[in-house]
C-alpha cells in the first residue's frame, strides 16, 4: 500500500534510524519519496545512510546525532528541524535490559525510561501541535509484543512497552477527526542488530525472527486504518493469547520460564 505522500510528507522523522527497525523505515519511506530526518546517537551510520538514501532515491536527508535520553532532547531536535515541513514521525528509538529486577543499575532504568517513555511522549505533543495546525500528518510509535502482558525479567522495558501501547491508542482516537493518523506497532521478535546487544541464548527460545523491512510493511500498510499493530499472523496470535484464550498472567509466567532459560544465570 503506498503512502499518502500529501499527508504524511513532504519530510519525516525516524528517531533510532542508524540500525534495525529504524533503518528500515528510513529506507522504506525514502524509497516512497518522503524526505528524511535521521535520528540516532551514531553520527557516522546516520551520513553513511544518508548518503545511501539520497543517492539512491534522490530525496533530501539530514541527519541529526542526538542522545534521546536527556532532558532536553525533544526540545533540541524540534529546533534542528523547526524549518523543515513533517508529515510523518516515526518514534522507534528504544531499549531494555534483561535480567532481574534489581540487579541493574537505578540510572540506567531511568535512562529507559526516558528513552522509551519520555521522549515519545514528548516527540507526540511537539509534533502533534504541529499536525493539528497543518490538519494533516503521522505518528508511529514502535512498541512491543512484551507490552500486552508483563514480561518477567524484562519488567521495566515491558512497563514502557505498555506506555507507548496506550499513549498511541489514546491519541489515535483523540486525533482522528483533525486528520492525524496514529498507529502503535508492537513487534515480536525483530532480526536486528539490537537483538545482538544482550547476553541471551535465543537458542533456548521458541522464537521465529521477523525481518525488520517486514515489521515496517506491516506499519505502513495499517497506517491510518487502525491504531495497532501486531506485525505476523504467529506474534499476533501470541499477543492475543492473555486476551481471550489465556490469561495474562499465564502468559506472563510462561514468559518468565523461558527467561529463565535463556538469560546467563548471573543476572537472574
Ligand atoms: N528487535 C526486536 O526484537 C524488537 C521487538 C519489539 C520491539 N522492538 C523495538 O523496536 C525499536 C527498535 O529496536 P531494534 O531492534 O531495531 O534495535 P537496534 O537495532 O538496536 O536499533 C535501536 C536504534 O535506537 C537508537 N538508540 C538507542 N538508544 C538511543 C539513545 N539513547 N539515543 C538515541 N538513539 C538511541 C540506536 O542508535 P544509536 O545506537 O546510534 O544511538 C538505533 O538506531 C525499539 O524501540 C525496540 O524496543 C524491537
Amino acid at each position: 500500500m503506498p503512502l499518502d505522500r500529501v499527508k504524511h510528507g513532504p519530510w519525516a522523522v525516524v528517531t533510532g534510524a542508524s540500525s534495525g527497525i529504524g533503518e528500515a523505515f528510513a529506507r522504506r519511506l525514502a524509497a516512497e519519496g518522503l524526505s528524511l530526518v535521521l535520528v540516532a546517537r551514531r553520527e557516522e551510520l546516520l551520513l553513511r545512510l544518508a548518503d545511501d538514501l539520497r543517492a539512491a532515491h534522490g530525496v533530501e536527508v539530514r541527519a541529526v546525532a542526538r542522545e534521546l535520553s536527556t532532558d532536553d532532547a525533544v526540545t533540541k531536535l524540534t529546533q534542528a528541524v523547526g524549518d523543515l515541513d513533517i508529515g510523518l514521525v516515526v518514534s522507534n528509538a528504544g531499549t531494555g535490559i534483561p535480567g532481574a529486577f534489581v540487579r541493574s543499575g537505578q540510572q540506567e532504568e531511568r535512562a529507559i525510561i526516558r528513552l522509551n517513555v519520555t521522549t515519545p511522549m514528548e516527540l507526540a505533543r511537539a509534533f502533534g501541535a504541529r499536525f493539528a495546525e497543518r490538519k494533516a500528518g503521522g505518528l508511529v510509535i514502535v512498541s512491543s509484543a512484551m507490552a500486552f502482558q508483563g514480561t518477567p525479567y524484562m519488567a521495566n522495558y515491558a512497563a514502557t512497552k505498555a506506555y507507548a501501547l496506550v499513549l498511541g491508542e489514546s491519541l489515535h482516537e483523540e486525533w482522528k477527526a483533525s486528520g492525524v493518523d496514529v498507529l502503535v506497532v508492537a513487534p515480536g521478535a525483530t532480526d536486528t542488530p539490537g537483538k545482538d546487544l544482550f547476553p541471551i541464548d535465543y537458542k533456548k527460545l521458541p522464537i521465529k525472527w521477523m525481518q525488520p523491512e517486514l515489521v515496517v510493511e506491516s506499519a505502513l500498510a495499517s497506517l491510518g486504518r487502525r491504531p495497532v499493530v501486531v506485525p505476523g499472523a504467529r506474534n499476533h496470535l501470541v499477543a492475543c493469547l492473555g486476551s481471550g484464550l489465556w490469561t495474562r498472567s499465564r502468559v506472563a509466567a510462561l514468559l518468565g520460564e523461558f527467561a529463565r532459560r535463556a538469560i546467563p544465570a548471573e543476572r537472574l
